[in-house]
């Protein structure tokens, strides 16, 4: 398809005429078939809510073809209308358009869905299992005709994936605001989504997918690896390293792929387990996990030997992670760190797979015979749990990797709770790491695209954040000179260890002065001349855009953990300080109902807009987790904000007294 065509077929928006049927494509990764929850009359209801998008006359056609999509896939796609334009981030200067800031967004959404990156690129699911982008084809193609049309003067709303239109603002307003799976609070079950979704009016954008800011695993090496790196100087007795030492968890999926790689560079062993072979094969075949092995025995022999000669190795079982700690327990495998990502934040649809039946029954159970796939589930989660016991009893540190392992682990009845009967017996990675470590002294998942698709434009960036960050070390308090050490080191190695899947993307962990630091640097780059433009964004696993108690918001002991304040000041400082794009979400992460989490995108232009934008936005967008993680009384936070108070005046934020326990002890 040439260029003109791929424009063309884009400001098209949805054709009026039907346009031709592909064939179902099977060397695609799909979705699990959807659980049967619509009355006659809700599907009734789908139908309609579906047909809406189309003219009268193709409704004949259309009615039967979404009927069946519903019967065969649980949920209506819209599958003829996939495009036949190859999806991926191309250089920006190639989408249509009046507005380069809309043409960013374009870019950004094609890499969500670019079969090399999104899991399940025909049901327009990036990652997690259920995080979509749109809920259907006619909602990708209305959107990115919006985009293509509109001006600096207008903002364009997405309610759940659906285009609802573009209205008038002005040149600094974001381009788009996103909404994604907001409910009213008492119907936010996990069948509620399925409700919804399958009725077609609301749809589970995860963080990064509905919010198009994902890079592919990479997002999550970095992360993955600070976290792995700062676990094994946890367990470290005498200051060593990670070399020899194992670690083992399972999933190599959207995001848990990337756990093989960052254990590489965090320089252990590692072991993940995986039951979907097209999952394992792609991660095999991207180099994001260097062996294969699906016999346990063969497993165990070789583990000895790569702990023995200090091998740096990433090897998946190909098979059931129960299996492995069930296994390494029995034969006395040693194992130093333990986790697991398996999508738990969605156990009943495929997050998570029962031991003991092949992968293929397993769904074929789920769907046919959902009370029983369920029963093996909690029956699996107990006797997971019952291996991670035997192990920490032997020595092993085991974390809860921000995917409602314990939560779920504990709904099944497993034995996963403290002696006090309020907590889990395991920490999660927030509460012993990433919180007291990173997000209360700002540092998050910072991320940038260059929008010029070119890999040199990467490489300049990566050498301008090396620069700055650098730069920043000379005169860091002692307080945060491991991170900065850490974040130096990932910048300098992130070229050698080939991390782009997709656009031209890098992320790089921050805190405020460095993310605005950087920021400013790229923009004056662009203006130079040095390269094209750049769009910013970041993770929602991060300091102040996501309220979830269970994970990134975990480390709050107040009582204000169940709070979802933080996350909307957020969304909405970021919406009026310059953000290109704001979004929000109900259940990305730890499930529908158990989190609010919210992420912005900026532009990068080179102008002097964009450098006042940049330096107004960022500057909150980390300073309002901060304030709230101080309220707190997390000492590491009011450490941050009293700094950031020091380095702006205009910045005024309550600081917490502390109480005397002694007094409060007396009292009751
Ligand atoms: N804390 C973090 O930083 C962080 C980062 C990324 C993901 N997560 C969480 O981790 C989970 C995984 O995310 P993802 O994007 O990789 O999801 P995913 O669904 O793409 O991948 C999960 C993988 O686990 C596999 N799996 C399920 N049950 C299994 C079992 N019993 N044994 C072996 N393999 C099994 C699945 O086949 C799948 O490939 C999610 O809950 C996500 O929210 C947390």
């Amino acid at each position: 398809m040439t260029l003109e065509e791929f424009q063309n077929e884009i400001m098209e928006g949805i054709p009026s005429e039907l346009p031709t049927k592909a064939e179902y494509n099977l060397n695609l990764n799909h979705a699990p078939k959807r659980k049967e929850i619509l009355s006659v009359d809700e599907k009734k209801l789908a139908l309609k809510n579906a047909l809406r998008y189309f003219p009268i006359e193709l409704h004949n056609v259309l009615a039967s073809e979404f009927a069946e999509e519903m019967k065969q896939f649980g949920r209506i796609y819209m599958l003829r209308y996939k495009p036949k334009h190859k999806i991926f981030a191309r250089n920006i200067e190639e989408y249509p358009g009046k507005s380069l800031q809309a043409k960013a967004i374009m870019l950004m959404i094609q890499n969500n869905l670019d079969h090399a990156i999104a899991q399940h690129p025909d049901e327009l699911i990036t990652y997690g299992g259920n995080g979509a982008v749109f809920q259907n084809w006619a909602q990708y193609r209305l959107c990115m005709q919006y985009l293509s049309e509109m001006t600096e003067e207008q903002t364009l709303t997405i309610y759940s994936g659906h285009p609802m239109g573009l209205y008038p603002s002005h040149k600094d307003a974001p381009r788009v605001i996103v909404t994604n799976g907001m409910v009213i609070p008492n119907y936010s079950k996990p069948n509620d989504w399925e409700k919804f979704n399958a009725l077609g009016v609301s749809q589970y954008g995860q963080m990064t997918a509905g919010s198009y800011m994902y890079i592919g695993p990479q997002g999550i090496v970095h992360g993955t690896t600070i976290t792995l790196l700062n676990g094994g100087r946890k367990i470290a007795k005498n200051g060593e390293g990670l070399a020899g030492k194992l670690f083992v968890t399972a999933g190599l999926g959207g995001m848990s792929g990337a756990q093989p790689k960052a254990a590489n560079i965090a320089g252990c062993v590692s072991v993940t387990a995986e039951v979907n072979p097209k999952a394992t094969s792609t991660r095999h075949s991207q180099g994001w996990v260097d062996e294969v092995i699906t016999d346990l025995d063969e497993l165990c022999t070789r583990v000895q030997k790569a702990k023995e000669n200090k091998e740096i190795v990433s090897i998946a079982y190909q098979g059931n992670i129960v299996d492995v700690w069930e296994k390494f327990d029995s034969e006395n495998v040693f194992i130093d760190l333990g986790s697991d990502q398996t999508s738990l934040h969605n156990p009943w649809a495929g997050g998570y797979y029962p031991v003991g039946l092949s992968f293929d029954d397993a769904n074929d159970m789920m769907v046919n015979k959902p009370d029983l796939f369920k029963e093996k589930v909690q029956e699996t989660l107990r006797r997971h749990t019952a291996a991670i016991n035997n192990h920490t009893a032997k020595g092993t540190y085991f974390f809860d990797y921000g995917n409602a392992f314990l939560l779920e682990a504990s709904r099944a009845g497993a034995d996963i709770m403290a002696e006090d009967g309020i907590n889990f017996r395991y920490a999660s990675y927030v509460q012993d790491i990433m919180g007291p470590m990173c997000f209360d002294y700002g540092f998050g998942p910072f991320r940038w695209v260059c929008a010029s698709a070119k890999a040199e434009d990467l490489e300049v960036t990566d050498k301008i954040a090396c620069k700055v960050l650098e730069e920043i070390m000379k005169v860091s308090p002692k307080e945060i000179q491991q991170q900065m050490a850490d974040n130096i080191l990932w910048i300098k190695g992130a070229q050698e260890n080939k991390l782009v899947v997709g656009s031209q993307a890098r992320i790089l962990y921050a805190d405020a002065e460095g993310r605005v630091k950087i920021a400013a640097a790229f923009n004056k780059a662009i203006k130079d001349g040095e390269i094209g433009p750049v769009v910013l964004g970041r993770d929602h696993h991060d300091v102040s855009g996501t309220d979830s108690p269970y994970r990134e918001t975990s480390n709050i002991y107040d009582g204000s953990s169940f709070t979802a304040d933080m996350a909307i000041q957020n969304v909405i400082g970021d919406s009026f300080r310059g953000a290109t794009w704001v979004s929000i979400h109900n259940g990305g992460g730890v499930g529908w109902g158990e989190v609010i989490n919210g992420g912005f995108g900026m532009l990068l232009d080179g102008s002097d807009d964009a450098d006042r934008r940049l330096h107004s936005m960022l500057f909150w967008d980390v300073n309002n987790g901060i304030s709230r993680r101080s309220w707190a009384r997390n000492d590491e936070a009011v450490f941050a904000i009293k700094r950031a108070m020091e380095s702006e005046p205009l910045l005024k934020v309550t600081l917490p007294n502390y109480a005397d326990d002694e007094l409060i002890n007396s009292i009751y």
